[in-house]
């Protein structure tokens, strides 16, 4: 294991700064009433829509905080680019191009159209491909696939965290769609174990709660390179990371994501407990929460406060 650096990494920016955007990005949006719950999964609709809150994290395990940086929502989609990263580190970036790819779909995050026209997942941050991530996930039962991945999540958070069993009742009672395609992937040899064990172990992970401050360590450990800034545990090899951030940037905003890339220029994950974390490279992460989504199920206000904060910032890799 290593050791956190001891070093303090310039990162650009002073914590003062930090803050008073991430209280002026809270302020000018929390009041935006655009956007609506999830309710294809029935528990999601109930969470309170007006909770919001934005969390950064630096590289150095600085944090800044306003508003609702300590409910536990569900991680939903925003877990996938952390199975992805398992298998990055156990497999490497080779092996997730030939078993899942990493192309954009242009398409919603659950489409099927996409895996037919592909005969694959095409990438591993739609409903699919994280499937088929689940499914390469190296373990004897569903258990224990279930149990590495929720302690990999645990060691990026630098926390215990636990399924939201509301919330994973409620999705596991009403997904359909998901076990389609997780059999369709079967059916072209792209899913590597059980269709519906691997759609059950993938709706736990989806309802794995995280607060916007634990989500905000795992965004930090992508910035540090791969390294946790709380902890000094190496997660991920350096050298695989771009690999996650350019997946996360091109694929993880679904038919969003190209122009999420104009107007943020940040690698970034949603989902649709209302959660984004977006990943500065050697910098921070910034985290918004809040549970209204647009069309493409992504979070107004948090997508709101990204911007603003990556605007005022010129923080756009480009
Ligand atoms: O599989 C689903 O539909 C959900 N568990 C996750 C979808 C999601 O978060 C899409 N993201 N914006």
């Amino acid at each position: 294991q290593e050791q956190a650096a001891d070093k303090t990494v310039d990162i650009g920016v002073s914590l003062e700064k930090l803050q008073s955007l991430a209280d002026a990005a809270h302020q000018k949006f929390k009041d935006d009433t655009d956007g609506k719950n999830a309710d294809y999964i029935p528990e999601l609709a109930k969470i309170p829509s007006e909770l919001f809150g934005v969390c950064i994290m630096t590289v150095n395990g600085d944090v800044i905080t306003v508003g609702d940086v300590d409910y536990s929502f569900a991680i939903e989609s925003v877990s996938k680019p952390f199975t992805l990263s398992m298998l990055l580190r156990d497999d490497g970036y080779e092996a997730v191009l030939e078993k899942i790819g990493v192309e954009p779909t242009g398409l919603p995050f659950n489409s099927v159209a996409a895996v037919e026209l592909h005969k694959s997942a095409v990438n591993p941050l739609v409903n699919a491909g994280a499937m088929a991530s689940v499914s390469m996930v190296d373990a004897d039962s569903p258990k224990a696939r279930f149990e590495k991945i929720l302690s990999y999540f645990e060691e990026f958070a630098d926390d215990d965290l636990t399924v939201i069993d509301s919330i994973y009742e409620s999705e596991a009672a009403t997904n359909w769609h998901n076990k389609g395609i997780a059999w369709l992937l079967d059916s072209y040899g792209k899913l590597y174990a059980d269709p519906d064990e691997v759609c059950d172990v993938y709706t736990k992970q989806c309802s794995i709660g995280v607060t916007a401050r634990q989500l905000a360590t795992m965004g930090a450990t992508l910035a540090n390179g791969g390294q946790n800034p709380k902890s000094g545990k190496r997660l991920l090899p350096t050298d695989q990371v771009p690999k996650l951030l350019a997946i996360m940037l091109s694929c993880g905003f679904y038919d969003g994501s190209g122009q999420w890339a104009c107007e943020a220029g940040l690698p970034s994950k949603t989902g649709v407990g209302g959660g984004i974390v977006s990943v500065v490279p050697g910098r921070f992460a910034i985290v918004g929460f809040s549970p209204p989504l647009d069309e493409h199920g992504n979070s107004v206000r948090a997508q709101n406060a990204i911007k603003y904060i990556a605007e005022e910032l010129e923080l756009s890799l480009f």
